[in-house]
């Protein structure tokens, strides 16, 4: 898991003036809307005496620890310790990590880093956005499955063939090859485009809009940007469009969320969204169950230990970037936190650490990135 990017939290009509506890890169957090209606996010350990803040109380627009009742501002300052009486002189050491919060698409975004806010990656765009001719559904799920497997199979375009029935043909296509992965590269992602062979739509009205009764050559196109974001956009004819983002939060090492926003230019009005919503949870559901098999859970720790083809080729690009997130210190080190876990609690690094020293919390160890720098330089040798 990394640190310094921005991950989506929970959808913002779910956090209100009481508080909710999220899990997100292995911590927990605490996350509440103001009186102003501005939603905040902190990490969930109270520095006193690691009470669980979110099962506190939002009092004066701060969080109350349901421990000792200190009380903690929206900018992570504690403003209460009640022990000290009316007029307390707060040691400034006891201020707890907190998160630039940004809510998009109906989600709310937490960057969980010590970025400086001109250094962070950005958060995936949706151009399609309340952009007329386009309606949108939202999904989300919780899988039992690591977040690099689920965006591994994002980018992935063998598995269709054999996985889903709805654009490929279960492996009865003998003439079946993967078209060639041309990669396009952006900033933070790789993508590319193919076409596809795929059976006629299973609804009729879709089939009619589509004007698809046939087998069909659909034009398809998928990427990642950022460590678990994923797009990917469907065309079964010129006009009818389907754009899907996926906005992926690891909770820790062996569970993801979900958050699946899914665009479409065709039948846009609300009456047909419960049957786009299902048509997606189908092909969904069909990745879950292939990944919640994997073995081992996470991928492996080296090339080796695979067998890599053409058609994974972005697969290997997204691996190549996250060896370069973690060579500038960006991946956790799970294996010591786990170490620790009955003895230590960790914050993520907030990015007031850069500004402020003294904190309570230890930081959450990081992968030393000399390593990963050595491999790259490797690969780039070779
Ligand atoms: S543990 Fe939070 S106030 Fe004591
Ligand atoms: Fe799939």
């Amino acid at each position: 898991m990394f640190i310094n990017f921005w991950y989506p939290a929970e959808q913002s009509k779910n956090i209100g003036s009481e508080p909710v506890k999220r899990r997100m890169l292995g911590q927990d957090f605490v996350l509440w809307r103001d009186s102003k209606g501005q939603a905040h996010c902190l990490s969930n350990t109270c520095t006193h005496r690691g009470g669980s803040l979110s099962g506190g109380k939002v009092k004066d627009d701060c969080i109350q620890c349901p421990y000792h009742g200190w009380r903690f501002d929206g900018d992570g300052n504690c403003t209460a310790i009640p022990s000290l009486g009316p007029d307390p002189k707060i040691p400034a050491r006891t201020r707890i990590d907190t998160y630039p919060v940004v809510e998009r698409y109906g989600l709310v975004f937490c960057f969980l880093g010590d970025l400086p806010e001109e250094e962070r990656p950005p958060i995936m765009g949706i151009k399609e956005w309340e952009q007329e001719g386009w309606s949108h559904t939202i999904q989300h799920y919780e899988f039992n499955i690591n977040f690099q497997r689920s965006i591994e199979n994002g980018i992935d375009p063998a598995h269709n063939e054999f996985v889903h029935d709805t654009h490929g043909f279960k492996g009865d296509w003998d003439d079946y090859k993967t078209p060639e992965v041309i990669p396009e590269r952006t900033d933070w992602g790789t993508g590319f485009g193919f076409t596809i062979k795929a059976p006629p739509l299973a609804e009729k009205e879709m089939r009619k809009v589509s004007g698809r009764d046939d087998d069909a050559i659909i034009w398809a196109a998928t990427g990642h940007e950022g460590v678990s974001s994923l797009w990917t956009f469907i065309h079964p004819t010129d006009e009818v469009h389907i754009h899907q983002y996926m906005f992926e939060c690891p909770v820790d090492d062996e569970n993801v969320k979900v958050w699946l926003i899914n665009l479409r230019n065709f039948l846009t009005e609300p009456e047909h969204d419960e049957r786009m919503v299902g048509r997606n949870e189908y092909v969904v559901f069909q990745d879950r169950d292939v990944l919640l098999d994997l073995n081992p859970v996470e991928t492996p720790p080296t090339r080796n230990n695979e067998f890599f083809m053409p058609a994974d080729l972005c697969i290997g690009e997204y691996r190549d970037r996250l060896r370069e997130w973690e060579a500038r210190g960006w991946r956790i080190d799970s294996d010591e936190v786990n170490r620790n876990q009955m003895k230590v609690a960790y914050a993520i690094p907030s990015p007031e650490r850069r500004n402020i020293k003294g904190w309570v919390l230890d930081p959450v160890p990081l992968v030393d990135g000399s390593n990963a720098e050595l491999e790259l330089d490797k690969a780039a040798g070779e």
